[in-house]
């Protein structure tokens, strides 16, 4: 098989739900075989059923080292890898001054140097001429009161992205930032249930809704893709404008759900 007759290869961590499944779904549609790497096996088994033999699923934690390798492992297997989305994460709501520092630290490793992981080990196995896309934040670049692990990890990842792209850019190796503003999963379920916070995120946009997952998966899908090579280092919010205005004042909000505080 020449290399141009060879199926490309992806990997996706954080695949079994969300924005990572609909990437995951999006990525076998451009005709890759996907290596996809969650926590969730009841999830991964789900996805690999609907995957039509173009998923391989693999238990990764992307705070464990020698479980990313192995995902890479698996993906180097199948001829190399060619795409690798660090997808994995999830934020956490407390205020500074009351925050455990074993919440900073879970959320630090799991959405920063989850992220720094799957770099590493995507591009020791990567095929010339890849793409790598880290999915950020909104709160990469606009901060929320209440989110200070997240945000500032959702910005290392931004910066991380593109010394990436310095080092590996001798490769060919093209590394990204994907930065969703308000996306429709169960890590944003708590949003919905909070009455005003939807419509703080919709009003503070500039296109009046929030996104579904295959918004993000499009930008990815673009961004591994043959109409992208000579993007790098790049930082691209699908976020609907969201990042022209301000984010939703979720203490005022949270608060409001409490109520008052008995004098
Ligand atoms: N949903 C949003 O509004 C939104 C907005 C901005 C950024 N993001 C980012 O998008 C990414 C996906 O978010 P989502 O909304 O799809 O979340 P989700 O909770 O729907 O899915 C996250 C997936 O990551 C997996 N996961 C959790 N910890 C893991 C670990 N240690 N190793 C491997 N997998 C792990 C979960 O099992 C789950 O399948 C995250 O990085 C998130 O921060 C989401």
């Amino acid at each position: 098989m020449t290399a141009d007759a060879r199926q490309r290869v992806a990997l996706v961590t954080g695949a079994a739900a969300g924005i990572g499944r609909s990437i995951t779904e999006r990525l076998v549609a451009d005709g890759m075989l996907v290596i996809a790497g969650d926590i969730d096996e009841t999830g991964l088994a789900a996805l690999r059923a609907h995957g039509g033999g173009q998923v391989i699923t693999q238990r990764c934690d992307v705070t464990d080292e020698a479980s990313v390798a192995a995902l890479a492992d698996l993906a180097a297997d199948h001829g190399g890898l060619d795409a690798a989305v660090a997808n994995a994460g999830k934020g956490a709501y407390g205020l500074i001054v009351e925050h455990p520092l074993e919440t900073w630290q879970e959320i630090i490793d799991l959405c920063l140097t989850g992220v720094f992981l799957t770099v590493k080990h995507a591009g020791r196995v990567m095929n010339d001429g890849g793409s790598i896309v880290n999915i950020a934040s909104l709160n990469a670049i606009q901060p929320s009161a209440g989110m200070a692990a997240y945000c500032t990890a959702k910005a290392g990842v931004a910066m991380l992205t593109k010394v990436a792209a310095m080092e590996l850019g001798d490769r060919a190796i093209r590394v990204n930032t994907v930065a969703p503003g308000l996306v429709e999963t169960a890590a944003t379920s708590g949003f919905f249930m909070v009455p005003g916070v939807v419509e703080e995120f919709v009003e503070n946009t500039t296109v009046g809704r929030f996104a579904q997952p295959d918004d993000i998966a499009d930008m990815v899908s673009f961004l591994v893709g043959p109409g992208s090579t000579f993007v790098s280092a790049g930082f691209f919010s699908v976020d609907g404008g969201a990042s022209t205005k301000r984010y939703p004042d979720l203490p005022s909000a949270f608060a409001r759900l409490v109520g008052p505080t008995p004098s």
